[in-house]
């Protein structure tokens, strides 16, 4: 019998678009499933204001695919020289949907985050006037802390610290991938989300580095130890708004994950959402899977649900999933997600 599922049309609240010719190949893997997608700005330079933010997502929109139906959000890379009366004119002029926040160093191209937090204290209490959501890379950079430690250090070093020094201030605590962020994002206080990536929800280390090491799995904020793996499934099936889908879908060319120092990223765009339908299968309630990608995002950033729909359809066979996307580029590996995927996007 044919298991069919019909979600509102889901978007990405996290995501990593590129710019050129990598931009013109992966767009279409996201404008076929997504409506809207919050874009990363760590291009290289980072897209530091308002009037780069806008030149960006005309060169996003000037890529779409013919026919596609898809709104990339901004945002804009935090800088200790992010001048808040540019903040909040890009805000006001609709083209910035948030403002990330990159500890200086946490991963790729981030050399020009953030060292010193109380320095961009002026542009966080212009967020928070606005309403304007910070979005957060939490993981701390000092090299005496342990990789597998970073985000759990960042909550009570950086994070806990920013939100009381700056009440209202609306936070997603990004990519989260541990037990003890799960729980901060829980019980804190305030308007605070956290987006949940598709490969954290479906592997822990052990997937990584168990036989031989898979540069594919290799991502930032690294992947956990088991128990993290199943309190972050417990979290998106919970039904708290507070956690929805961000992929952090982040392609990088074949060639620069597969060798002696690989760059940090999955690229899950294409198979996103046949694999988080299967994920909640397999956890035993389908029923969730809608809120989690359609509903909890659009609520915490006061946008509008999307109208469309996706349907996505079961065979008793395991599907051929994609390999690779090509670009002008080069070839981008598409994630694996290691478990047999019954479920394909069909409409
Ligand atoms: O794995 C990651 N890749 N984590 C990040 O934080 C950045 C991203 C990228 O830009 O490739
Ligand atoms: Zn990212």
């Amino acid at each position: 019998m044919t298991q069919t599922l019909t979600l509102r049309r889901p978007d990405d609240w996290h995501l990593h678009l590129r710019d050129g010719e990598v931009l013109a190949g992966v767009l279409p893997d996201t404008t076929r499933h997504f409506a809207r997608a919050i874009v990363m700005p760590n291009l290289v330079p980072p897209v530091v204001t308002g009037a780069q933010a806008a030149a960006y997502r005309d060169r996003i929109l000037a890529a779409m695919p013919e026919g596609a139906d898809f709104t990339p959000l901004m945002t804009l890379y935090l800088t200790q020289d992010t001048d808040p009366a540019d903040v909040a004119a890009a805000h006001e002029a609709g083209i910035i949907k948030a403002v990330k926040l990159y500890p200086a160093g946490a991963t790729t191209n981030s050399a020009s985050g953030v060292t010193d937090f109380d320095a961009v204290r002026p542009v966080l209490e212009t967020m928070a006037e606005r309403g304007l959501p910070l979005c957060v890379h939490g993981e701390v950079t000092d090299p005496a802390i342990d990789i597998f430690d970073r985000e759990a250090v960042f909550i009570d070093r950086v994070l806990d610290p920013v939100r009381r020094a700056t009440p209202g201030l609306k936070v997603v605590m990004e990519h989260i991938t541990t037990a003890d962020a799960a729980a901060y994002v829980r019980e804190a206080d305030g308007e605070i989300g956290a987006t949940i990536t598709v490969q954290h929800l479906m592997l822990d280390r052990n997937a990584m580095l168990v036989g031989g090491i898979r540069p594919h799995y290799y991502c930032l904020p690294i992947l956990k130890r088991g128990t993290h793996r199943e309190a972050l499934v417990a979290a998106a099936l919970s039904g708290n708004p507070r956690y929805f889908l961000g992929t952090d879908s982040a392609p990088h060319v074949t060639a620069t994950k597969e060798t002696a120092c690989g760059c940090a990223g999955c690229y899950t765009a294409p198979i996103a959402l046949a694999c988080l339908a299967q994920l909640f299968e397999d956890e035993g309630d389908l029923g969730k899977l809608d809120d989690f990608a359609g509903r909890f995002g659009p609520e915490f950033y006061g946008l509008p649900l999307n109208d469309g729909t996706v349907t996505l359809t079961r065979s008793d066979a395991p599907v051929d999933l994609p390999k690779a996307t090509e670009t002008g580029a080069g070839p981008i590996t598409v994630f694996d997600p290691g478990r047999r995927i019954h479920w394909s996007v069909t409409g």
